[in-house]
């Protein structure tokens, strides 16, 4: 069993004086890893070289963290995730978790954390200006259900073991995000509030399933995050969460009968079946890569007021 201690000594031998105690996290989720770009002074610390770590098996997943200056003037010391684990790639969710305790004993104090996903409501949709939401909530049916990172012996007498998640998403973060998408003078539109619904994936949703998580209380829907975020409060990290929606839940009202359809083509109609809209892993990529530099602006903007 690996413990923190020899994770910690492996990232911090690559890292020069000024990268040893990053004060801000990132996660980077599908397509949004050239938020590192921006980044002065980057290190580059790939997963298999710390000891402890899983490696992400995603198409369009990174596998490394990147450390470096972010901001305006000297810039603020930083760590993204470039790549994070999922449960549905068969990932313990205590290794899924893992880093995001690597970055809190770092030094790291406000987490931001950014996902694809999809939308459930029909006030955010896709291919408006409504790309990114502030998460304000969630509603995570495995964590109810027995899926809880948290689950297991007490770790530490430092953390608590009832982890209350009423307050998750720091007020003051998401107040920052806001600001910084005045200051970029994006339009009001550009950015939602709203409740992440967490599915352990890897299939998308039935219809069924998106109009429960709707019915339920969810705005959008992914399959991540949700088990980093209550490690992150857990370790006392102030935690923020951005999405960024990249296809649209379609939830019909009401199912086409294929009896009717079947009695109609027995009274001699012509009949075409139902073709369902799919969702698509590279169409989740593509939205991605164009939309991630918005979301770099956003996320720098935040550290700068920081
Ligand atoms: N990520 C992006 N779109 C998603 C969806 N519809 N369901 C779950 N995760 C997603």
């Amino acid at each position: 069993m690996v413990n923190f201690e020899a994770s910690i000594n492996a990232i911090k031998a690559f890292l020069p004086d000024k990268l040893q105690h990053p004060r801000v996290g990132i996660v980077c989720g599908s397509g949004l890893s050239g938020l590192a770009d921006e980044f002065k002074d980057i290190v580059i610390v790939p997963y298999k070289e710390i000891p402890g770590f899983a490696s992400s098996t995603v198409p369009g997943h990174k596998s490394a963290f990147a450390f470096g200056l972010l901001g305006n003037g000297e810039g603020v010391p930083v760590v993204a995730m470039l790549g994070r684990f999922h449960p549905y790639e068969g990932h313990s969710l205590s290794s899924v978790v893992y880093p995001i305790r690597v970055m809190a004993k770092l030094g790291v104090k406000d987490i931001i954390i950014t996902n694809a996903a999809g939308s459930l409501n029909p006030a955010i949709p896709v291919g408006t200006s409504k790309f990114f939401v502030v998460v304000q909530d969630h509603l995570a049916l495995p964590n109810l259900t027995g899926m809880n990172p948290l689950l297991g012996p007490q770790t530490s007498f430092d953390l608590p073991r009832f982890l209350p998640l009423s307050d998750a998403y720091s007020p003051s973060l998401r107040r920052l995000a806001f600001l910084a998408a005045h200051r970029l003078q994006l339009k009001d539109s550009a950015l939602a509030e709203g409740v992440y619904a967490w599915v352990s994936g890897p299939s998308y949703e039935t219809p069924a399933e998106g109009r429960f998580l709707r019915q339920a209380g969810a705005d959008v829907v992914g399959m991540s995050t949700i088990p980093e975020v209550l490690a992150a409060k857990e370790e006392g990290l102030n935690v923020m969460v951005l999405s960024l929606v990249t296809n649209f839940v379609v939830i019909p009202d009401t199912y086409r009968s294929i009896k009717d359809e079947v009695k109609a083509e027995l009274a001699g109609k012509k009949v075409e079946l139902p073709v369902a809209q799919v969702v698509s892993h590279e169409e989740v990529l593509t939205i991605g890569k164009e939309k991630a530099g918005v979301l770099m602006k956003i996320v720098e903007n935040i550290v700068d007021s920081l």
